[in-house]
Order: C-alpha cells, then structure tokens, then sequence
C-alpha cells in the first residue's frame, strides 16, 4: 500500500541511496522466476534495513522469513567484520537462489541459511542477536517476539514488517479466513504493552516497526 502519493514516493526515492546494481539484478531475476515477487523488500526499505543495519553495526543478525534474499543483503551490509547472518525460511525450493545471490556478494560467507519453520529453528540458534527482522507468517509473529526477546542483547532491535497491513488494522470485521489482519492487531498491541522494549511504528511501505530491547 502507498501511505504517500505516487509522486512523493518517487522523489523521496529519487533523493534516497541508489540501489545496489546486485540488488537490481535479484530482483530482475525473482520476477522473473519465483512466485509472489512483490514480497521482496525492493530498493527503499531494503535501502533502510541497510542504513539501520550500518547503524547498528551488528555483530549477529537474525531474519524470519528470507524469500530471495534481498533484506539479508541489505541487513548484511552492516555487519561487523566477523559479523554473522542467520536467516530462516520454510520455502526449501528458495534455497539454491538465495545461495547464488548470498555468494555473488561481499558477505556470502557471513550468511547462514536455515530451511524449516522459524517455530522449530529458532531456538536451536545459540546466539546472541543485535537485530531481528521479522518478516514471515503473519499469524506467528507474536510467537517469535516470544522466541527472540531472550536472546536479543540489551539495546538490541527487532523490526517488524507489514505492520500495517494495507491499513487493514484499522478494520474491526474481518472475513473468516482472514487470520493475519487480527493476528497483526494483536502483534501490535503486544509491542506496545511489552514493557521488554519501547517501539516505534514507521510508515515506510506496509508498515515496518522499531522495538528496542530496554
Ligand atoms: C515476505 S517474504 C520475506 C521477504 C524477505 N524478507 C525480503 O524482504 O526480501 C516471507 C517469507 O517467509 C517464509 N515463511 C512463511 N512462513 C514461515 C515459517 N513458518 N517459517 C519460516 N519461514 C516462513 C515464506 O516462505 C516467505 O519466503
């Protein structure tokens, strides 16, 4: 969903870091081959996941939800020296694509790729994390908030995508089959009231939160 009108949005892209060409050409590639492409972050928030990623300058980094690869690139390009990327997706027909971007750029070796439910993997990785991103099956994001806050360093964040949902957490009726619009209403809330971490809700694309651990 656009919060901001279309002209708007092409300038503040126009006067935001240009996207890297390897970026340009995953996304070319997803299009082109995988299902569902728009899940992709794409060049402005993938251009704030890597501005916050350098401003952080993790040591460790933890992603749900990898789909091609484009937000582990992004987050990557902060990374400490020895810095880590540990990134989990169920999708195991994804895995050979994410390896061959991940090995095309600086940080191939840095980024650790997991295949399974993120309910299962997350707590057989020992580490701790400075950044989360949280970016797969809406109905659970509550459940790896819960997974991950213990393992986050003090200072640590967790981003939150799609938190907006289209505006569709403004809706208080919602067809039956719709689980994730009620489950991000409720991811919301908890955030809010989690005395763990204080949040902030930007407005960037679907909606992408900032927690910080306290
Ligand atoms: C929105 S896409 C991720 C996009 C990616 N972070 C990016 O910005 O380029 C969501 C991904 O979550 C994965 N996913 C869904 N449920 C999952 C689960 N339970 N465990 C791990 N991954 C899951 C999907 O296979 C999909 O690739």
């Amino acid at each position: 969903m656009q919060f901001l009108s279309e002209d708007l949005d092409t300038y503040i892209v126009n006067h935001s870091e240009n996207e890297p060409e390897l970026l340009q050409q995953l996304t070319r590639e997803t299009y082109q081959k995988i299902l569902q492409p728009r899940m992709l972050s794409g060049h402005y928030q993938g251009r704030i996941l890597s501005m916050i990623s350098k401003l952080v300058n993790p040591k460790c980094i933890l992603e749900v939800g990898t789909y091609t690869g484009y937000s582990a690139l992004c987050m990557a390009e902060g990374l400490q020296k020895e810095g880590e990327l540990h990134t989990i997706d169920i999708n195991e027909e994804l895995q050979d694509f994410q390896r061959q971007y991940f090995d095309k750029s600086a940080y191939g070796k840095q980024i650790h790729q997991y295949v399974g439910d993120a309910i299962e993997i997350i707590p057989l990785i020992n580490k701790d994390f400075d950044i989360v991103f949280i970016d797969a099956d809406k109905e659970n994001y509550a459940n790896y908030f819960e997974l991950i806050i213990d393992k986050l360093v003090p200072g640590g964040i967790i981003l939150s995508d799609n938190v907006l949902w289209s505006g569709k957490v403004l809706d208080t009726k919602f067809k039956k089959e719709d689980t994730s619009t009620p489950a991000l209403i409720e991811y919301n809330k908890l955030l809010k009231q989690d005395s763990r971490v204080e949040t902030v809700i930007l407005p960037i694309r679907d909606g992408l939160t900032i927690s910080r651990k306290k």
